[in-house]
């Protein structure tokens, strides 16, 4: 263990590597990350890093996404095959046909798609600015399409009163959490603030007292008075919560919360991806200038 920290980092420096990890990450790969976040944090950290390669622990859309932003960087996945399988959901095709049906309509997307599905749509968010961007930049829209998470789109509609043409996507992870374990949980801990990600079913939502993005859950778990709290995401982000929050304790909502892609990616894949300068995220440079036209306002939207 000590002997593969050490090399990660020795590549690392001897590369002018930053690894950017997502909250689920595996514990292991978060303690190595220099910057740990949600989908829009990690954004914005490729954007501005001054390093040349991005090792990217996180699923292939991210890292596409962190390439876009930085096209004169090196992007690398230690797993090629760390997908999202919500992000399949949803081909630049379908959404063509769909367009085609709507042509007066703007695209929403959700960030969690491919470049190309990115390259048909208007305007990008993440879970963390869905509802100020449906608020302030498409005020005007007559009529808006929100692809792929029906669930973001059900819970963005709600808080904005906006309605949306929605896709039939959805995160097979979070789809896992259920009305009944939250209402468990709650049971067990009723002193207990929970926390919902917006991805998560509407009966899941409607029972949380917190709705928020990953980074969202993590600044409110440290700024609240709450000594319980229990989480209604991917489990991996409790590692995170018990670190910065010694004295509080966190109970994940349902075990079964687990995101098989995000686990793929290891130490030891880490440390391959930086020794063989493996596998180099690089989408086509047309579909990633058109891409780059929805994605570049979402990071002037912040929370
Ligand atoms: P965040 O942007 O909130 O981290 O969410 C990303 C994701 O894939 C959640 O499943
Ligand atoms: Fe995709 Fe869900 Fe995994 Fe997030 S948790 S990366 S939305 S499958």
């Amino acid at each position: 263990m000590e002997n593969i920290l050490e090399k990660i980092q020795e590549l690392k420096r001897e590369r002018q590597a930053v690894i950017l990890a997502h909250n689920y990450q595996r514990p292991e790969v978060q303690d190595i990350a220099d910057y740990v976040g949600d989908s829009l944090g990690l954004s914005i950290q490729a954007a501005s890093t001054d390093a040349k390669v991005i090792i990217f622990c996180g699923v292939h859309f991210m890292a596409e996404t962190a390439k876009i932003f930085s096209p004169e960087k090196t992007v690398l996945i230690p797993d090629p095959d760390a997908g999202c399988p919500m992000a399949d959901m949803i081909t630049g095709e379908q959404l063509r046909g769909l367009k085609a049906q709507h042509p007066d309509a703007q695209v929403l997307c959700y960030v969690n798609t491919s470049a190309e599905v990115k390259a048909e749509c208007d305007l990008c968010c993440t879970s963390a600015n869905a509802v100020t961007m449906v608020q302030e930049v498409l005020k005007d829209a007559k009529e808006i399409i929100f692809a792929p998470d029906q669930y973001l789109a059900a819970y963005v509609a709600e808080k904005t009163g906006r309605t949306f043409i929605p896709w039939h996507g959805f995160c097979p992870t979070h789809a896992k959490i259920l009305p009944e374990d939250v209402e468990r949980e709650k049971a067990r801990h009723p002193n207990a603030v929970v926390l919902a990600h917006p991805e998560c079913r509407p009966a899941v939502t409607h029972l949380a007292d917190i709705v928020a993005s990953t980074e969202g859950m993590c600044r409110y778990v440290q700024e609240t008075a709450a000594t319980e709290i229990i989480v209604g995401t991917e489990v991996g982000i409790i590692h995170r919560m018990r670190k910065e929050n010694p004295g509080k304790v966190f109970y994940p909502v349902s075990e079964q919360a687990v995101c098989p892609n995000m686990k793929r990616i290891t130490l030891e894949k880490v440390l391959w991806s930086l020794q063989d300068m493996v596998h180099e995220v690089n989408p086509p440079l047309e579909i990633a200038r058109r891409a780059y036209a929805s994605i570049e306002k979402m990071l002037n939207y912040r929370s």
